[in-house]
């Protein structure tokens, strides 16, 4: 029904300006399309989780499903989500699917596009926006209870009274994923008076510079550090830390420093299944079909639910086995 309108309202638009001898410029102007158009703004390729997520994505938004999709990646810069974001309004986009790096700072563009008409789906992060109407749906995780499964392992496995030494590694700064996370730890460790924070670094979810940090850090401390858990907010921050950590002459596992990651992603559950990552809170990156259903409801002129969060497990080092690990789809 609106992809009707759109299509009459832009016949009607093309009649006026040639009625009046006048010129537009409308390249780039997808009102025509015969297929839904949908505008992604996805973070970057920071992690392997995201790698996933672009795919699931890329997977379901096909031709054969009735779509098209262009696809913006912003290379970890949310003035390129941005930029992006004003030329698929220009383009006349259907839909724009956005991935927000952080959380403030998209009033306004998000105000053009209500303007513009064009729903916009938030998947993964949310925004941080006075108006909610500015975005149609959001589905994701729920990050800060994500951070109390890993919280609740703890007090679980360490016994109670006994120190826990903490390196906490955060995710990118005011990301939804960050805060969440964050947010859970700290609960946790305010409420555990044997509970020591150590140190916060910044990972920005990247193993390179996690890998960079914890060695700076580690290589500062005047002797071996007694480190209880390493919490890494992804598996990309927790390969970064276990390498520095292993090459600093630290042994990791349950014997050791114990690494919490979050994603459960492949890899990870590899490194978990031999032990060296103690815990991997999963995070679901296959949001693709999720996020098709919200807009197919939205084509059939249904309005769809506002908050969408996915099932997520945990998997600790003691119960994975080799058949989750064969199973896993990403
Ligand atoms: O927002 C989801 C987080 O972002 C994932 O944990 C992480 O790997 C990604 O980059």
């Amino acid at each position: 029904m609106r992809r009707f309108l759109r299509i009459a309202l832009t016949l009607l638009g093309l009649i006026f300006v040639s009625a009046c001898g006048a010129g537009t410029d409308t390249s780039g102007d997808l009102s025509g399309e015969e297929l839904t158009v949908i505008g992604m703004c996805q973070v970057g390729a920071e992690s392997d989780w995201r790698v996933a997520n672009s795919e699931s994505m890329k997977a379901v938004f096909t031709e054969e499903n009735g779509y098209r999709l262009l696809f913006d990646d912003a290379r970890q810069k949310q003035e390129n989500q941005i930029t992006a974001i004003r030329k698929f309004i220009q383009q006349q986009v259907d839909y724009i699917v956005l991935m927000p790096i952080s959380e403030s700072g998209w009033d306004s563009v998000l105000q053009e596009a209500k303007e513009a008409g064009i729903p916009v789906v938030l998947v993964d992060r949310m925004v941080d926006v006075e108006d909610e109407s500015l975005y149609a749906a959001h589905i994701g995780s729920n990050f800060w209870e994500e951070g109390m499964r890993a919280a609740a392992w703890m007090e679980q496995v360490f016994p109670e009274g006994d120190p826990v030494r903490i390196i906490h590694i955060q995710g990118t700064a005011g990301s939804t994923a960050q805060l969440g996370r964050t947010a859970a730890l700290e609960e946790a460790v305010n409420s555990h008076e044997n509970w020591e924070l150590l140190a916060r670094l910044d990972g920005d979810f990247t193993q390179a510079k996690t890998y960079e940090v914890m060695t700076d850090y580690l290589s500062a401390l005047p002797e071996k550090g007694d480190i209880d858990v390493v919490y890494c907010e992804n598996d990309n921050i927790a390969f970064g830390a276990l390498q520095a950590l292993e090459e600093q002459g630290y042994t990791c596992g349950r014997n050791g420093v114990n690494i919490i990651t979050f994603d459960a992603t492949r890899g990870a559950l590899a490194e978990c299944l031999n032990g060296k990552i103690s815990l991997a809170v999963e995070c679901n990156p296959l949001l693709g079909p999720l996020a098709a259903e919200v807009i197919q409801a939205m084509e059939a002129g249904r309005v769809p639910e506002k908050h969408h969060y996915v099932e997520e497990q945990v998997f600790a080092a003691e119960d994975l086995t080799e058949a989750v690990l064969e199973s896993r789809k990403y």
